[in-house]
């Protein structure tokens, strides 16, 4: 079966959506690997990922493509990120923040198969402290994934320090890390908002059934 082109890097095929593997014959997170017309491909489940669950959803821009520069906060052990790599390439760059020396463990060991990722172990609450690791990094996007309370002001204070205007970023709201009792659909509204005054929000997409109480908001620096 031939595989359709959501993105440039993204892929539908078998029902499912792949990216091509930057480094054959290793899968991530135990994803299936798979030969379409001589080259390899990976799996990427809407389950285990939050964008490709926005893809599914119906993510209108995937702006990032080969040689691009990522900012990616809350990096984790790197399972959306692994096919972030994929998408930019050997050219590419995608720096993980992640504060969790547990989760960077893993992910750093990931570095070392994908020479495009670097891990930085820190707060993202506090840009000064990797500002250094990006120094020379002109960011073509942002994407946020921390499950903390105040994730509308970490997004916003690392777009002011590291996006340029017109750029693009991606935060995924955890409505359950902001208030626990509250309508999902109000706490989400209630970010949206704080973005708006500093991005143009394009898309809001709720993310269930992949993400209870979940959303993925892109959108591009005022
Ligand atoms: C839901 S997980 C991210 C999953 C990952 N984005 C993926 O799709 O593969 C949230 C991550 O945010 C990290 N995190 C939480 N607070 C943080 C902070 N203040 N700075 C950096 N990372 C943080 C956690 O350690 C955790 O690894």
């Amino acid at each position: 079966m031939p595989l359709k082109k959501l993105f440039e890097g993204v892929y539908r095929g078998e029902g499912r959506l792949w990216t091509e593997n930057l480094v054959p014959g290793k899968p991530v997170y135990g994803e299936d690997l798979r030969d379409f017309n001589g080259r390899e491909f990976r799996a990427w489940n809407p389950f285990r990922s939050k964008l490709a669950s926005a893809i599914e959803k119906g993510l209108k821009e995937f702006p990032v493509r080969a040689g691009g520069r990522v900012l990616y906060l809350g990096s984790s052990e790197g399972t959306t990120a692994s096919h972030l790599s994929d998408v930019i390439g050997g050219t590419g760059l995608l720096v993980g923040v992640d504060v969790s020396e547990r989760s960077m463990k893993k992910f750093l060991e990931l570095c070392e198969q994908r020479e495009n990722m670097v891990p930085v172990l820190a707060d993202a609450n506090q840009p000064e402290g990797y500002a250094d690791a990006l120094e020379d990094v002109k960011v073509d996007l942002l994407y946020q994934d921390v499950s903390q309370k105040n994730q509308a002001e970490i997004f916003l204070k690392n777009a002011r320090a590291f996006l340029g205007k017109g750029k693009p970023a991606m935060l995924c709201v955890k409505a359950r890390s902001i208030d626990s009792a509250k309508k999902a659909s109000r706490i989400i509204g209630d970010e949206v908002r704080l973005l708006e005054k500093e991005f143009e929000v394009r898309q809001v997409l709720e993310l269930s059934p992949f993400e209870k109480d979940h959303a993925l908001v892109y959108g591009r620096k005022k």
